[in-house]
Parts: C-alpha cells; structure tokens; sequence
C-alpha cells in the first residue's frame, strides 16, 4: 500500500520523516535502516542528530545500509557519499561505525562487490526502514530508468540527466562520476518498510507518474506499487 502526505514547507516534511525514523528506532533499537543520501534528507538527519544529542534517540544498536556510492570516489573524497554520510549523520550520532555500511566504490570486481552488498544485507537480516529520494527521472537508489529492473547491487551507469543533476556537487562536468554501485531492486522491495522523501516543483509531476502511472522500469519508482507498505513524504516547497 502507497500513502503520499503532503507538506507545504521542506522543515514540515523533515519533521515528519525523521519522526517515522526515530519510531522505528524506539520500537525495535537494533533496527537495519536503508538510508540515501542526495540534498533532501539532509534536514531529516540533521533532526536526527539533534534529538540523539538530546538524548532522545539511541543509535548504539542500530545498523545501517546506505544504498549507493560513487565509483572511483575513495571514502576520504569530500563527494563520497561515505564522506557524505558521515558529515551528516554518522560523526553526529552514537552510532558505532562497524555496524554502518556503504557500498565500495573503489571495488576492483564490481559484481563480486555487488553479490556480497546484497549477502550482508540478508546477514543483517534485511532491511526494517528504507529511506529514499526520487530523482527527476525517477530514479532510486541509482536505478536508472531502463528496460527492465535490475535485481542486485549491481554498478550503474548514470544518465546525462543525473550527471548534470550531480554536477552542483562538484567543479565541473568532468568531475561528476559517470557510473555508480547502487542496490537493485530486490532489497529495495525486501525492506519491510520503505520512507520516500522528495522536495520542491520540479518533483511534482515524477512523483504523479511514479505513483499512478503505470508499474514500468522506464519510472522506476513506480515498482513502489507493488509494495506493501510504502509512505511518500513530498512538500512542494
Ligand atoms: C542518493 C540516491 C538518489 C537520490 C536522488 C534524489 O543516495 O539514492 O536516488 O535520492 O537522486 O536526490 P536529491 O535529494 O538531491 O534530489
């Protein structure tokens, strides 16, 4: 089942993810979180790291999946998403660093790589909370729109159109990187819950199709359909 809150103001929509967050975090302390990482769950972290430093949230036993990473960008890269992740949420809360994973980006044998992303994350026991965002063509994670959905983590390789998404990231064009190990579609869909979060106008019309288009690779999103239990948190703001 597919539920779309919506928000007049980006704050107002971070409240509310990082309240779904935390509930899962309080209901079942050692939960595996899915997490994302792009400009529209910074606010939500930030909330995160600020009722930790309360004391109204404990991350010692939480582990976590994130769920893609740039390849050719070592985890000291300030655009890593590592570094990214990090800077965010890691450094801010008691989270123990051991239990948090991002795919490897400097991975020799991408496939290799990918099969045993996926193998943790069943070791972990699946995931209890994905959190998402969406990109303009529909992306998630860093599955590109295509002609079929691909099952594992596996390496993708970016459209334009993310390139030059991305691109505000970096100095220019030619720094973005063009390829990236993402999670397929299978823990994606496995993740017992899954939390979408997307902001502004310009997300207006993907989110339409992703949720009442048809069921298509060609949106990928829209394969959130068929899950059971999906809450898309979007604010036109
Ligand atoms: C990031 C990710 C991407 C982003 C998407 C939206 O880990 O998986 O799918 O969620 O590109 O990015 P923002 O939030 O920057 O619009």
């Amino acid at each position: 089942m597919l539920k779309l809150i919506n928000f007049e103001n980006y704050p107002d929509m971070c409240k509310k993810a990082a309240s779904i967050i935390a509930a899962q975090i309080i209901m079942k302390e050692n939960s595996v979180l899915g997490l994302a990482t792009g400009s529209t769950p910074i606010g939500i972290y930030e909330l995160l790291s600020e009722w930790c430093a309360k004391g109204d949230l404990d991350f010692s036993r939480i582990r976590t999946v994130n769920l893609d990473e740039y390849c050719g960008l070592s985890a000291a890269h300030d655009q890593s998403y590592r570094y990214f992740m990090n800077k965010h949420l890691f450094d801010n809360v008691n989270i123990d660093k051991v239990n948090t994973h991002v795919p490897n980006g400097l991975a020799q044998d991408a496939e290799r790589e990918g099969a045993k992303y996926d193998e943790l994350i069943e070791l972990l026991g699946g995931i209890d909370l994905q959190l998402l965002g969406i990109g303009h063509n529909g992306h998630i994670g860093f599955n590109e729109p295509s002609d079929f959905f691909v099952s594992g983590t596996h390496c993708a390789k970016l459209t334009q159109e993310t390139i030059n998404a991305n691109v505000r990231f970096f100095d220019d064009l030619s720094q973005v990187p063009k390829t990236a190990v993402t999670m397929g579609m299978r823990s994606i869909m496995n993740a017992r819950k899954i939390l979408l979060v997307a902001n502004g106008d310009k997300k207006k019309d993907i989110i339409q199709k992703a949720i009442n288009g048809p069921v298509t690779p060609k949106v990928p999103a829209s394969i959130l359909q068929l899950h059971p239990d999906v809450t898309i948190l979007y604010s036109i703001a």
